[in-house]
């Protein structure tokens, strides 16, 4: 067979994209894994013991002398029975870390936490990369099943790549509001786009996400980032105290919402540190809804992080901002050179009005939760 080695548990190729290699049943069983396809996706990708199971789901018969095309992305696992939560592939390697940028506007030095630079371009690569590991270490995740949750679109096309480099499937529930760049991302990494049909918000995609679950064969696993305590434990742990080391006398942190994980997370950071300095949350104001800013007199969903965030006081602010307050800010970053979308200009434009009700001139870090070409085109 051209271009097909023995390798350790899998077969090694070499394929251009959309190539297939054709196998009989015997090599398939021995390689330990292979990918039954009928029709159109989704496509179950599967070990060994699971290909007998797979094949009558799908009503396939076969003998010792059966043919099966197996797809190049199931080829392309990284270990046949878990994974090493210490060798994590591609982007497990690349998250986080992410650069503070200073950029100096109307006499107000704002740094900015450029998010963008996390390898699928967004703050949602950190909850992303903690929630899998999560979900590998407690067993829930293994090879064969399929990733899935609802997104705005940053999140999707993070678990598009995540999936991607560790082999699963990733099945993301969108609005169809996505930008026409997220949907490229979740096509270029061969994820599956369900369109969220049950309402306009994410919190309408979580509940057909719970839907898909109860339909399924038990294949998916939901991640679940609007209640996944990992989602915010990714930032207390990572984006907070990287703020934290990099500007230590920071005295205002400013970010949006969306699931809330983000502002949770460095806010408990933050308290945890015993560092005084002031946190703030911005949402959009009613009729202004931005992708990551959350409009929550419009309906958006308080998540749960949202809620212990209040009760505990850990905002001490909490700023409503327009779509073209947004805009106009946003101008601001790209005449400085920096990539980011829109998001961005709407929590600059908070933090702007802060300082200038603080009396602040720097000591001021803006979450900036993605870069520019995610909504490139619209
Ligand atoms: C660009 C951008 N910034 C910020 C956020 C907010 O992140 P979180 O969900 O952690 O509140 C999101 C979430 O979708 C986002 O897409």
């Amino acid at each position: 067979m051209p271009g097909l080695q023995n390798g350790p548990f899998w077969p090694v190729v070499s394929l251009a994209s959309g190539e297939r290699l054709r196998a009989p049943v015997a090599q398939v069983f021995n390689y330990g894994i292979a990918s039954v396809e009928r029709g159109s996706p989704p496509c179950y990708t599967m070990w060994a013991e699971h290909v007998d199971m797979a094949l009558r789901i799908h009503g396939i018969s076969y003998n010792e002398t059966s043919i099966f095309w197996i797809p190049r992305r199931s080829l392309n696992v990284w270990s046949p029975v878990s994974w090493n939560l210490n060798e994590l592939p591609g982007p497990f390697v690349a998250v986080g870390n992410t650069p503070l940028v200073p950029v100096d506007v109307d006499g107000v030095r704002i740094w900015l936490k450029l998010e963008g630079s996390n390898p699928s371009g967004s703050v949602k690569d950190r909850a992303a990369a903690a929630m899998i590991k999560e979900k590998i270490k407690c067993g829930e995740l293994t090879p064969g099943r399929v990733l899935l949750d609802a997104s705005s679109g940053n999140m999707a096309s993070a678990l598009s790549s995540y999936g991607r480099a560790l082999g699963p499937d990733a099945h993301v529930v969108c609005n169809s509001t996505i930008t026409a760049d997220k949907r490229r991302m979740i096509e270029h990494f061969e994820a599956t786009l369900i369109q969220n049909d049950y309402g306009p918000y994410t919190h309408d995609g979580y509940l057909k996400c719970l839907d898909l679950v109860r339909q399924s064969d038990n294949s998916y696993c939901f991640l679940d980032q609007l209640h996944n305590p990992m989602n915010p434990y990714a930032h207390e742990t990572g984006t907070g105290p990287e703020i934290l080391k990099d500007l230590p006398s920071v005295r205002l942190i400013v970010g949006s919402l969306g699931s809330g994980g983000t502002m949770l997370g460095i806010g408990r950071a933050v308290r945890s540190a015993g560092h005084p300095a002031m946190v703030a949350a911005v949402s959009s104001a009613p009729g202004n809804r931005m992708a990551g800013v959350g409009a929550f007199a419009d309906g958006d969903y308080r998540t749960p992080f949202m809620i212990e965030a209040e009760t505990n006081g850990l905002f001490t602010e909490a700023v409503l901002v327009t779509v073209a307050s947004a805009q106009k800010w946003q101008r601001e970053i790209t005449a400085r050179g920096l990539f980011c979308g829109a998001q961005t200009g709407a929590v600059l434009g908070a933090a702007m009005d802060l300082a200038k009700r603080h009396g602040l001139r720097d000591g001021i870090v803006i979450v900036s939760g993605d870069a520019g070409w995610k909504s490139w085109s619209s």
